[in-house]
């Protein structure tokens, strides 16, 4: 048997990465349910670029990382150009039907089709999006549309955003306009990407756009008027939109949560941990219409004794707990990582969501390490939340909308990510096969290396280099994407593959 080079440098290399990882469990060789999506992700802001070109609007991420000198990104960078999918999304179409993609989930950039977030459309950024759509299915692929990937217009940030009640008619129009123009083919829609980021990152720490440091006071009214904003979306949708057929749910973004010890408190603390994180937007929406009854007395509780008049939580009306109850078809989950969580107690007097939730968080530091500080790899817990979100929210439909890791380097023999794919997957289907649970999709974050928020692109997510040195921005398959081809190919993990370390050519 000839050994060649590439194989004597990348064996010890995988068996450096299995050996290493002491929590991993054996393979289970079986295929997913029929008719699985098998997809990959993107954002408009983080791959399409083209920011001012064609008509399109100034959105809230424009300003953002415009607005230089502040340490908002890293090295002052921004999605100017980003991966350039606005003029390359052939090429993009084209390396998705290489992987075997059934579903593309991309994201509209609000601005693109209403430059001032309400009133007079752009013809041209509909075009866009027809011509991307219209790509996807003469190629085979469904697509998978969010319609809020955290790029607000500008203009109706000034406004008032996210924290004026007047939004929730906003994004109707908005999404009007999107079903009117897209809906005869798009028949798989998310409303909001993340609200629980959306809301946290962007007004309680300001290290995302719009950049609002407020905590405990504005992320709850954000949160709030998310929350009523993807239900009049929903509704809108089968009130006027029926006939097209389709389903509208919501990703939610949550990590699974370990508890520190087998203590009361502790373990309360992973129940609050996740009423918090998972359940401020999934309790409203799929349960009663309203929160967490923890979050509504925790919030209550800890804003009286702090000297607010009423709770820092906003309360919805009892006709908007109506419309806002059951109004997802599904779940979509953003998942990449594990905590490990204990009680902690905050002072009286620290407004903010880490004390009203009132827990510490830590992670094992023998999981290996990502190119992003707020995660590690630990494949057990996608198993562990798919069956948690059972519990909580009975039978929905769930989809993976992202999942993923990140890396520093961008290289193609990117056999860590491999490692982090296989086994999250694997994990996944034993929640499917083993624990009946209801998953139905899966997409890997993301198709393309891109503009990853405030670490700008020194964090690569891609299964697809791109140089962003190079004005053409030129995309280079990496190992990985040719891993989840064959995955996706099959369907799932067969007995007699031979382990990706050894048979890929890279
Ligand atoms: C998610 C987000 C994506 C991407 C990913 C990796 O929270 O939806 O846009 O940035 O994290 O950090």
């Amino acid at each position: 048997m000839i050994v060649s080079f590439k194989k004597l440098v990348f064996l010890p290399l995988c068996l450096a990465l299995v050996r290493g990882q002491s929590i991993e469990e054996d393979i289970l060789y079986e295929t997913f349910p029929e008719n699985f999506h098998w997809g990959a992700a993107t954002s408009a802001y983080q791959v399409e670029g083209a920011w001012d070109v064609d008509g399109k609007g100034v959105s809230i991420w424009d300003t953002y990382t415009h607005d230089v000198g502040h340490g908002h990104v890293f090295q002052d960078q921004n999605g100017d150009i980003a991966s350039d999918s606005y003029h390359k999304y052939k090429e993009d179409v084209q390396l998705a039907k290489d992987m075997g993609l059934t579903n593309y989930r991309f994201s509209i950039a609000w601005t693109r089709i209403l430059p001032q977030g309400i009133g007079e459309k752009n013809q041209a950024g509909i075009d866009y999006y027809n011509n991307l759509i219209d790509e996807l299915l003469a190629n085979g692929i469904k697509p998978t549309v969010t319609l809020y990937h955290w790029d607000l217009p500008q203009a109706l940030e000034d406004l008032g955003g996210w924290l004026s009640p007047e939004i929730a008619d906003w994004f109707e129009e908005y999404a009007r306009v999107c079903y009117q123009e897209f809906g005869d083919r798009v028949k798989f829609w998310i409303t909001l990407n993340e609200p629980q980021v959306s809301a946290i990152n962007g007004y309680e720490q300001g290290i995302n756009a719009p950049g609002i440091l407020d905590p405990g006071i504005s992320p709850y009214i954000a949160g709030h008027h998310q929350i009523r904003a993807h239900a009049r979306a929903y509704r809108l949708y089968y009130d006027e939109f029926a006939d097209q057929k389709g389903q509208v749910g919501i990703t939610l973004n949550i990590h699974h949560a370990q508890h520190l010890t087998e203590s009361p408190e502790d373990v309360e603390a992973v129940e609050r941990w996740n009423d918090f994180f998972m359940g401020w937007f999934a309790h409203p929406i799929l349960v009663n219409g309203n929160y967490p009854q923890v979050m509504i007395d925790r919030i209550a509780l800890r804003s009286s004794e702090q000297g607010f008049l009423q709770s820092r939580l906003p309360q919805f009306t009892s006709e908007e707990m109506e419309m806002i109850a059951n109004t997802a078809d599904f779940i979509g989950i953003n998942y990449y990582t594990t905590e490990i969580i204990f009680n902690q107690i905050y002072n009286a007097s620290d407004v903010s969501y880490n004390a009203d939730i009132g827990v510490g968080t830590t992670k094992d530091p023998t999981w290996y390490t990502t190119g992003s500080k707020w995660f590690r790899v630990e494949p057990t817990g996608i198993r562990n939340m798919m069956n948690t979100i059972r519990r909580k929210y009975g039978d929905y439909p769930i989809y993976i909308t992202e999942n993923g890791m990140s890396d520093h380097l961008g290289n193609l023999d990117d056999l860590t990510r491999i490692y982090y794919y296989k086994h999250y997957i694997n994990q996944l289907l034993k929640a499917i096969r083993w624990d009946g649970v209801n998953v139905r999709g899966y997409y890997a974050w993301c198709f393309l290396d891109n503009f990853e928020w405030g670490a700008g692109h020194s964090q690569r997510f891609g299964l697809h280099y791109v140089d962003f040195n190079d004005t053409e921005r030129p995309r280079t398959p990496k190992a990985s994407s040719k891993y989840l081809t064959q995955l996706y190919h099959q369907n799932g993990f067969v007995q007699n593959d031979e382990d990706p370390c050894l048979n890929m050519e890279i």
